[in-house]
């Protein structure tokens, strides 16, 4: 998975699906999610990129809208990528996106790339949650709105090395299909 670890499928699989409307938490720039196309996008980034500028926490505690898809992809230390979980399944009508659940090495384990929101994987693996993991990408991850499930902190520890062989991965058009089922 590391030589193709920087490889963006967002764009492709969101403009796929062709969701009627879009919620990115951490949009960095917004290359990519000027690039989607939906009639109702909504980023949200601590930066001065995000139609909605301050904290996802934030973000939710004032957020009455819904979301056919939510891309969780803002800070990646396992406590808030939990939170953003939990408070995205509240609000996502077809399915969530996972970014950064698969480092590709340890080295991706910095906090300022994969950090440990592995572990959010590694809890959805566990608890049986069915999901779908790329195989590129820092292992993109879709789950569809019937397997949510809340989660509660803390969640259990688990060390990379013991978490990769847990993991099971599937090309691009796999995923897509399988995101497509949420919109049946
Ligand atoms: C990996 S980047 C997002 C990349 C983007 N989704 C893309 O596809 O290009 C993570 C972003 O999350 C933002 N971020 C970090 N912590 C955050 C928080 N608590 N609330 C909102 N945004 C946050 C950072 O400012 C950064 O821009």
């Amino acid at each position: 998975m590391a030589e193709r670890a920087v490889t963006n499928k967002i764009v492709p699989l969101a403009n796929k699906l062709q969701p009627e409307s879009f919620l990115e938490l951490g949009t960095l720039r917004g290359d990519n999610f000027r690039a989607i196309r939906c009639p109702r996008k909504v980023s949200v980034d601590i930066n001065d990129h995000g139609t909605f500028k301050g904290t996802t926490d934030k973000f939710f505690a004032r957020n009455k809208a819904r979301f056919d898809v939510v891309f969780i992809d803002a800070c990646h230390d396992i406590e808030f990528a939990l939170r953003d979980w939990n408070n995205a399944i509240k609000v996502a009508d077809r399915l969530i996106v996972l970014h950064d659940m698969v480092p590709p090495t340890a080295a991706f384990l910095q906090r300022n790339k994969c950090s440990n929101a592995y572990l959010l994987l590694n809890a959805l693996i566990d608890a049986d949650v069915e999901h779908r993991t790329l195989d590129q990408d820092c292992g993109l991850t879709v789950v569809l709105a019937e397997h949510f499930r809340e989660f509660t902190s803390p969640l259990q520890l688990i060390s990379y090395q013991e978490f990769m062989p847990k993991v099971q991965v599937c090309p691009f058009q796999r995923l897509v299909a399988y995101a497509g089922k949420g919109f049946l």
